[in-house]
């Protein structure tokens, strides 16, 4: 793919943790004052260029709502990515929502934001029955793991269509030893799922200092960038934190 190609998602999930760090009990009915509203936040990010949405709508709740997932579904005009647990719950919410596409990503209550990949290999045939439940209604799947080859074979082997690699463990390391051997993981993963037929997405961490060396990544279709967006937007305002970001993935700033 090439860099001007490279679809930027944007996760305004952090959109709503700021929401929530005031608003936690208040439904947006209660008023005007219930703020800032994630819905808002996708829809600037569209005017300035972002390619996808991508809400994460938690086992608790606490960041983003089904009603934020619901009113994003109505009102944006690009692709809904929801990201979802592999549960029944959250199954028949998609099957019923019908985002374009959903992200299986794990889940542990305790977590501020997703902190590893997909458990795939101990969890094949979970995994196997969420991606034919969501093909079946057209949603498309993905599946968020972390850069290892084994996960991809089994990515292959459930018949997810697209992998989205896990890039925190790069932009952990992108200021210590173990950064070259962060991304050069990265480059053999995207390798091997392209190779296996996957479509490469990637998301975590990716920040408007990364963005460059995370654009030497082959085969990329898409970025989900989230956390940097949102504290970039309180600075600049939405359109201009999108609108720069994509400046950097094309190579223009
Ligand atoms: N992709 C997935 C699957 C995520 O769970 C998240 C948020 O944790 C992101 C991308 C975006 O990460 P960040 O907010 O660090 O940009």
């Amino acid at each position: 793919m090439k860099a001007s190609q490279v679809l930027l998602g944007v996760n305004v999930d952090h959109c709503a943790t700021l929401r929530q760090a005031r608003y936690r009990t208040a439904s947006r009915e209660a008023g005007q004052a219930v703020e800032p509203d994630p819905v808002l936040f996708a829809l600037l990010a569209e005017r300035a260029g972002a390619d996808g949405i991508t809400m994460h709508l938690r086992e608790d709740r606490r960041h983003v709502s089904e009603a934020d997932v619901r009113r994003a579904r109505d009102l944006i005009s690009t692709r809904l990515n929801l990201e979802m647990a592999c549960t029944k719950e959250m199954i028949d919410f998609a099957r019923d929502l019908l985002p374009d596409a959903v992200c299986l990503v794990p889940e542990n209550r305790e977590e501020v934001t997703t902190e590893g990949g997909l458990d795939v290999l101990g969890q094949r045939d979970r995994v196997r029955a969420v991606v034919e439940a969501v093909l079946e209604k057209g949603i498309e799947p993905s599946l968020f793991i972390d850069p290892d080859g084994a996960a991809i074979e089994v990515a292959v082997s459930v018949g997810a269509p697209v992998v989205e690699l896990h890039t925190g463990a790069y932009a952990n390391a992108y200021y210590g030893p173990q950064r070259s051997a962060e991304l050069n993981k990265l480059v053999a993963a995207a390798n091997l799922a392209h190779q296996g037929g996957l479509v490469v997405n990637l998301g975590h961490g990716i920040n408007y200092t990364n963005i460059a060396e995370i654009m030497t990544v082959p085969h990329i279709n898409e970025l989900n960038i989230g956390h940097t967006l949102v504290s970039r937007a309180l600075m600049t305002g939405v359109e201009e934190a999108v609108r720069e970001m994509k400046k950097r993935m094309r190579g223009l700033v």
